[in-house]
């Protein structure tokens, strides 16, 4: 009978990481290092089209105040992935951590929450690549018609007449040719992510600073959605939006607005991941991680001020005003003699998420080369090309499921399976943590997550509650459909996964030289 709790035991993932020379990563990293390397993997499409989307579904101008609770979740599960990163250090995620504490069950659990976190991620922000691209096109004077650039789910009225999507072709296509790219081995150069770092960072503070005198102080009262808000209606009376729901007004629509902003965050815990590569890890990553949080979260509570004073957050739920390309429209409607701005804003936007899109795809294909390799997904997602020593069976199959997405889904409901499935991975992380402290409190852990001790765990309880707290204020459709994926993951673990397992069948895995070679180096980090 087969035990789905099993554990893979820590000694056999440290003796894979060394056998093969994952323990040999050059210590380079200072903490300087490690906060650039958090902002870069951050900053996206999360806070370029999702802080206005929180604004107008939930928070109204207290998107700010959803920025800071969705950073504290953050801190707590950062710390505690932290912890498991420089123990177990091991190219691999959340879904290893989980292997060796809580069992193969939990594993598959989270290894198929991550999905939603990382292919849905490249969905949502290829769909938001196509908005910014529209704008830009419009700048030309031409642009891609609505149908074909918006899902099947998606409606517009255009002068009395609705106009309904039918395909989103631009999403599409940049998830096929980043696939494409990824299959070829692209290695992101270090150049070209430190001028994509600094493109990003410069358009957020340019826009802070030329914003800022263009906010209009009545935007901001009142600063919570009232309860009896008026429900936003598109220019044929239709409804769009109401705020009766307890996580669409008030407190609860702050909670409601960081469940949706929490995505802007993801990312960081990229910084976890080079923990073998910290100089000095006890110091450096709690800095590296807090660091880099605490600067997205600065510019992202100023961003999220100048944007809701700028344009009024409902303007920002009408998909004819601002509900698309929100800093763009905000800035052509009430800037007046930025266009410019606009233009500059645009075009680095879509640099910026070319490379997210590009991460997330490539860390979506090393979560299923993990577990293909665990024996819990087919084995094709772990073959390697012969040629370019890259898992493109795993990458082609993604091309087809997140283009599929990207083509067919709302870039809202994308986004908040995409917060789903990242905040069920924290709260598993962060009660990994506290398991391991019990069950295993001799290993040797080069970074302790503070105020955890098996007595006394306060960081695992907190990033587990806040976590938690997130995921219910998440809209009630996302989290029917989150269950629907959750269920369908049972389904196929105890079908395919259990009965393929390595583990079970007490086989150990030990990756070859070649996948080492392709694996080794973790630019996944957007370096
Ligand atoms: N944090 C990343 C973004 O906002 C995923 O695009």
């Amino acid at each position: 009978m087969a035990n789905i709790f099993a554990k893979k035991p820590l000694a056999q993932l440290l003796g894979e990481a060394n056998s093969t020379g994952h323990g040999t990563l050059k210590r380079t990293l200072g903490a300087g290092n490690l906060v650039a390397l958090g902002v870069g993997a951050i900053i996206g499409a999360g806070l370029f089209v999702r802080t206005a989307a929180a604004a107008a579904q939930a928070s109204g101008p207290g998107v700010t105040l959803a920025f800071v609770v969705a950073a504290i979740g953050c801190v707590f599960a950062g710390l505690c992935y932290a912890e498991f990163a420089a123990m177990i250090p091991i190219a691999g995620s959340a879904y290893t951590y989980a292997y060796t504490t809580m069992g193969e069950f939990v594993a598959w659990v989270i290894g198929w929450a991550l999905i939603m976190e990382y292919a849905l991620g490249a969905a949502t922000v290829s769909i938001a690549w196509s908005e910014y691209l529209n704008k830009l096109l419009e700048v030309f004077g031409t642009s891609i018609p609505y149908e074909l650039s918006h899902s099947p789910f998606e409606k517009i009225v255009v002068n009395g007449a609705e106009i309904h999507g039918l395909i989103n072709l631009p999403a599409l296509l940049v998830i096929a040719a980043l696939s494409l790219l990824l299959i070829k081995g692209t290695q992101e150069s270090a150049m070209f992510n430190a001028i994509v770092v600094f493109l990003k960072v410069a358009i957020v503070l340019v826009f802070i600073a030329v914003g800022w005198q263009f906010i209009n102080p009545a935007n901001h009262t009142p600063y919570l959605i009232p309860e009896n808000a008026e429900p936003v209606k598109d220019a044929a009376g239709k409804i769009i939006r109401e705020y009766t729901a307890w996580n669409k007004h008030g407190w609860g629509g702050i909670l409601g607005g960081a469940a949706i902003v929490f995505f802007a965050f993801i990312g960081f815990d990229a910084v976890s991941t080079a923990a073998q590569e910290a100089k000095n890890p006890k110091r450096d990553m709690p800095i590296g991680i807090l660091g880099s949080l605490a600067v997205c979260t600065v510019l992202y509570i100023l961003f999220g001020h100048v944007l809701t004073g700028v344009a009024n957050w409902r303007e920002f739920a009408d998909p004819a005003k601002g509900g698309e390309a929100s800093v763009t429209y905000a800035i052509k409607a009430h800037m007046p003699g930025f266009e410019w701005l606009s233009t500059a804003v645009t075009l680095a936007i879509l640099l910026g998420f070319s490379s997210v899109i590009l991460v997330m795809l490539m860390g979506q294909s090393r979560v299923f080369f993990s577990m293909a390799k665990d024996g819990l997904m087919p084995k094709a997602f772990a073959e390697l090309h012969p040629r370019f020593a890259t898992p493109y069976k795993s990458n082609l199959a993604l091309l087809v499921f997140v283009g599929g997405f990207a083509a067919f889904v709302p870039g809202s409901l994308a986004g908040d399976l995409t917060s789903f499935g990242t905040l069920l991975a924290f709260v598993l992380v962060s009660a990994g943590v506290w398991i391991m402290r019990r069950s295993d409190p001799a290993q040797h852990r080069p970074f302790r997550a503070p105020l955890s001790s098996p007595m006394f765990p306060f960081v695992p309880i907190m990033g587990i509650l806040v976590c938690t707290s997130m995921i219910l204020a998440l809209d009630a459709f996302t989290l029917k459909v989150a269950m629907g994926w959750m269920i369908l993951g049972f389904i196929v673990y105890f079908l395919y996964g259990k009965r393929n397992s390595m583990l079970q069948k007490g086989i150990v895995v030990v990756p070859t030289e070649m996948e080492e070679q392709a694996f080794i180096e973790p630019d996944v980090h957007n370096r």
